[in-house]
């Protein structure tokens, strides 16, 4: 059995390691020495080159390295009938959970009016009320949405979901569907998007969306890019209708030399790192999968393609 890896970083080896150890009769091949295709019966891949997955005429299944299928299933030519399965990791999520869970603490208290005051050498004191007096609204309520929510909800935040279908989950107050959205956004302070990237929420971030939100509400975007209309941030930043914008996330990445994001004094800009897969604890699902397969049994976390994650 081989596996054929790629991914947009240097990443082989630890995964070949990690795979290898787990798998030892797994022949694990990096994308520029993949042998024979017709040898090759899982592609383990982070954003692959568009048409480059149909020329493996023997594949088993497609293990995506990362939570997010959007850009795999933009391709028009993937091996049809060829399962995809989604990365649904504790570390993976629980990273995601620390990420949201520093930004909205840190918009909370103001952090970031907090930084440029010393930065202006101001002693001006900023008063936050307790954490269960702050709103918080999770968008996407999925294996990051879930544990991050879970982790607001630890430290006391007034927590509120929105879905696509109904989602219920204790302490949390859910909001779905189109019906669903203007109430939750006037109810919400500090929005966090964890939502899939699908035909529906392309562009979900846009004017119209944070007009709905109370004035001076924060934004934090660890979705994708593809959610957010840019323009539309930059104005509601200058206008005051967000106070502020956290993003991991951008239409195009790495973030171009004269994105106005990277000097706005409103903006925090991560470089797509919110949370990235760790072979250590991410390995036993690849191996699982894997496992499934030669069984003959039915893989977990399968893509459905007609609903986009
Ligand atoms: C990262 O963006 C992922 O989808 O895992």
């Amino acid at each position: 059995m081989a596996l054929v890896f790629y991914s947009d970083s240097d990443r082989f080896e630890p995964w070949r390691d990690a795979l290898t150890a787990a798998v030892p009769d797994l022949e694990v091949r990096n994308w520029d020495e993949a042998g024979d295709p017709a040898e090759i019966d899982f592609a383990l891949v982070w954003l692959p080159p568009q048409g480059a997955l149909q020329r493996f005429p023997n594949l088993k299944a497609i293990l995506n390295l990362g939570a997010g299928v959007d850009a795999l299933l933009k391709d028009p030519s993937l091996p049809k009938g060829v399962p995809i399965v989604r990365m649904v990791d504790d570390d993976l999520a629980k990273c995601m959970a620390e990420y949201v869970l520093l930004h909205v603490l840190r918009c909370h208290r103001e952090q970031p009016a907090l930084d440029a005051q010393q930065r202006a050498k101001q002693w001006r004191i900023v008063a936050s009320p307790a954490a269960c007096h702050r709103r918080v609204g999770v968008m996407g309520l999925g294996a990051m949405g879930g544990e991050a929510a879970r982790h607001l909800l630890a430290v006391g935040f007034d927590v509120a979901s929105w879905t696509r279908s109904a989602k219920p989950m204790p302490g949390v107050e859910g909001f779905h569907g189109a019906e669903g959205l203007a109430p939750f956004l006037a109810r919400t302070e500090i929005l966090v998007c964890l939502l899939p990237l699908t035909a529906e929420t392309r562009g979900i971030l846009d004017r119209d969306l944070f007009r709905g939100l109370p004035r001076g509400a924060y934004l934090i975007n660890a979705g994708r890019g593809g959610h957010q209309v840019e323009a539309d941030i930059l104005q509601a930043l200058d206008e005051g209708q967000l106070a502020g914008a956290t993003l991991d996330v951008f239409a195009t990445e790495p973030l171009p030399a004269d994105s106005p994001f990277w000097t706005h004094p409103k903006v925090t800009v991560t470089p797509h790192n919110a949370s990235i897969t760790n072979p250590h604890s991410a390995v036993r699902h690849v191996v699982e999968s894997i496992r499934r397969v030669r069984a003959g049994e039915p893989l977990r976390n399968v893509v459905d393609p007609a609903v986009g994650y």
